[in-house]
């Protein structure tokens, strides 16, 4: 209840369609959703560059695998949001699937892009209630980026391949292009 403020804010800046991942907004729920993208982003990519140095791709695919989730629910859990990476395309079809309301977005995302929107720009909140409970909602988009194409791109080395064929049977997450849409960010939280 005590959101209520907070809601409202966030239902008004939905009214408004998209949001530029740089502009400040009035609610605190949506600031503070975007710092810890922000911190994600920058942790995860972070040690996904030093394992490569390290230990090479193969060696990596760990890091994505045991870290992303854990960086995730570190950052999240103190501060009551639930924090996942998901994509119309998932590797870890477990872990990451999109439910109905991501789907929608990452859809709305990739229409947007078609359209000429910058994909650092992609972002979306709202407020959804699912079986009566409320949850302040966010999601950003993710850029490929070169790093990226080690396991995501097209000519992705056959050793690579031959890990992520173990690990991830059902990978749909390859034959991305520098510039596409990976994914996404997505954050939750009761109001
Ligand atoms: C060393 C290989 C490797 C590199 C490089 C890599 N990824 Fe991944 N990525 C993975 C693995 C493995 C998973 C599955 C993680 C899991 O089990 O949750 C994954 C999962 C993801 C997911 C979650 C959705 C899904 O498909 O399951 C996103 C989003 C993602 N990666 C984006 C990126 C981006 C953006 C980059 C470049 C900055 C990147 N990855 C670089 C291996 C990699």
């Amino acid at each position: 209840m005590k959101r209520l403020a907070c809601l409202t804010a966030a239902s008004a800046l939905l009214a408004s369609g998209s949001l530029h991942a740089s502009e400040s907004s009035a609610s605190p729920d949506l600031d503070e959703a975007r710092a810890i993208v922000k911190q994600f982003a920058t942790q995860l990519q972070g040690e996904l560059a030093t394992a490569i140095k390290e230990g090479g791709p193969v060696k990596a695919i760990g890091v994505c695998k045991e870290r992303a989730p854990a960086i995730a629910s570190e950052l999240g859990a103190s501060r009551g949001w639930e924090v996942k990476r998901t994509s119309l395309k998932v590797r870890n079809t477990e872990l990451n699937a999109p439910d109905g309301w991501e789907r929608r977005v990452l859809n709305d995302f990739a229409q947007r892009q078609a359209a000429g929107a910058e994909v650092q720009t992609l972002v979306q909140s709202a407020v959804v209630e699912t079986n009566g409970v409320k949850r302040f909602r966010f999601m950003q988009a993710i850029p490929t980026g070169e790093v990226c194409l080690a396991c995501h791109g097209t000519a992705i080395a056959p050793e690579i391949t031959a890990a992520l064929d173990e690990q991830y049977p059902d990978d749909q997450a390859r034959g991305f292009s520098l510039g596409e849409i990976r994914g996404a960010f997505s954050l939750s939280k009761p109001l």
